[in-house]
């Protein structure tokens, strides 16, 4: 313990920056710790935007490099974003100088965390990211500190607010995707260029970096498997839900014998199932340890004020001296990071298939399924108003995927069927 000031460097003022300042300006020398964190200088892009709280007694700097690297900051706070470009250099040349780093910034961690983390651990500084996944809600320290002593085998969750948002929408107000995607644009829920969030890549960098700290390797996002929320239809939420399951955009993590899975798409969770629950923009995650057995943990995953909350956190850290690896072990030690072929992954599998109504369709189906192995676990057919076939969907008992996707492909082939099939996963929680 100790009562040293702590002179905090804050580059980006935006939503989690304005978030980090408030909070500042409403605990003045903020202790947790026994010391007291005091704003040294802030650096955005525009000196001259309103913004909510005022800086003008604040050293201001253009260039966060500078501000990374002046002798008046002790702690350096990374609240830009993007995976390169300023704030790639500012973290950099704050761990140069041997300056602990917080940052909120998923992609930089995700798609340099490795070699960010071996700079920080050569100069002994912390490089500290709690708020870079689930925002407010712990997830970083529970996988990296709380559940060190256990063996992780997955980690699968809801880590994007803003498909959850999309989705639950979708499903209460009967809209399609377009419709709602154009409703949370209007009201500030996505960003104008979605494509991170709608895209999964966002949630693929959380994915990435909560992996990383569960197995003990090096981040590797280029090997994840991504695929968004574009193409989920209102007629699979609903048909799904005839089946009893929700559509949720999951991303999750998986070790086997043969390596590490890392994937984002959208998957079937059964309705009673907490992940299915998590509603609205809450992020949610599913952790399971070998001798702990599973956690859940549910809250937010964004906003100034919850995201604000997890970088202070990091600052008390900082303050209070902790020191640890950046990811579960030395940078120098981390294990390479063994992707699995996702074709060769068993899972459960919901397929729906438009076909003409007329007799022999759904027999023609069941038979390529049954020959190729693909086992059906329920078989559901409803007519659809104004549609043009009828949809036949089914699920799937435990299958290889790339046996269930040659299978389709057959099918796909008959005369009867209408449109391309869809296949989605369920869930392995
Ligand atoms: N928003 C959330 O709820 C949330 C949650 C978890 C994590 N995060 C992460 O937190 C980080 C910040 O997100 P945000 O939502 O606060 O972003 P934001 O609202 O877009 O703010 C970005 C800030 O960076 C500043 N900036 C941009 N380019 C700059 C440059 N070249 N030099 C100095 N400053 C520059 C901008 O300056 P101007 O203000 O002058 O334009 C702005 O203040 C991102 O990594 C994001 O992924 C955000």
């Amino acid at each position: 313990m100790t009562d040293r000031t702590w002179r905090i460097g804050v580059a980006g003022l935006g939503t989690v920056g304005a978030g980090l300042l408030t909070f500042l300006a409403e605990h003045p020398g903020f202790a947790p710790a026994g010391g007291r964190a005091v704003v040294s200088g802030v650096s955005a892009r525009s000196r001259s935007r309103p913004r909510p709280f005022d800086i003008s007694n604040l050293p201001w700097f253009d260039d966060p490099v500078a501000l990374a690297q002046s002798p008046e900051t002790d702690i350096f706070v990374e609240l830009i974003g993007g995976s390169d470009g300023p704030a790639k250099a500012a973290v950099e040349a704050a761990l140069a100088a041997g300056k602990p780093v917080v940052t909120a910034n998923k992609a930089l961690v995700a798609e340099h965390g490795a070699e960010l983390a071996a700079l920080a651990e050569s100069k002994g500084a912390p490089l500290l990211f709690e708020a870079a996944v689930m925002g407010g809600t712990p997830a970083v320290k529970m996988v990296r500190e709380a559940l060190v002593g256990d063996d992780i085998k997955s980690v699968a969750g809801i880590l994007n607010g803003t498909c959850n948002y999309i989705l639950t929408e979708m499903e209460a107000s009967g809209r399609s995707f377009a419709e709602v995607l154009a409703e949370a644009q209007r009201l500030g829920y996505a960003e104008a260029d979605p494509t991170m969030d709608i895209g999964g890549f966002d949630a693929a960098h959380k994915i990435s970096i909560l992996a990383a700290l569960a197995f003990g390797c090096a981040p590797n996002y280029a090997a994840a498997e991504v695929e968004g929320i574009a193409q989920v239809e209102l007629l699979d939420i609903r048909m799904a839900k005839d089946l009893g399951y929700r559509i949720k955009l999951v991303a999750s993590a998986d070790r086997s014998e043969e390596g590490v899975l890392v994937r984002v798409h959208p998957s079937l969770a059964p309705l009673n199932h907490p992940l299915a629950q998590a509603g609205g923009a809450l992020n949610a995650l599913f952790i399971e340890g070998a001798r702990v057995g599973r956690i859940f943990v549910q809250g937010p995953g964004a906003g100034a004020g919850p995201t604000a909350a997890a970088v202070a956190a990091d600052i008390a850290d900082v303050m209070a001296g902790a020191v640890r690896p950046v990811f579960q072990a030395p940078a120098g030690t981390l294990r390479p990071f063994e992707p699995v072929d996702p074709s060769r992954s068993l899972s459960r599998a919901y397929v729906r298939f438009l076909v003409k109504d007329e007799p022999g369709v759904i027999a023609a189906v069941s038979e390529t399924l049954a020959e190729a192995g693909v086992s059906i676990e329920s078989f559901l057919q409803k007519p659809v108003e104004n549609a043009d076939g009828v949809p036949i969907v089914l699920t799937t008992h435990a299958v290889a995927e790339s046996v269930l996707a040659a299978a389709i492909e057959r099918i796909a082939g008959l005369s009867a069927v209408l449109d391309k099939p869809r296949m989605l996963r369920i869930a392995r929680i």
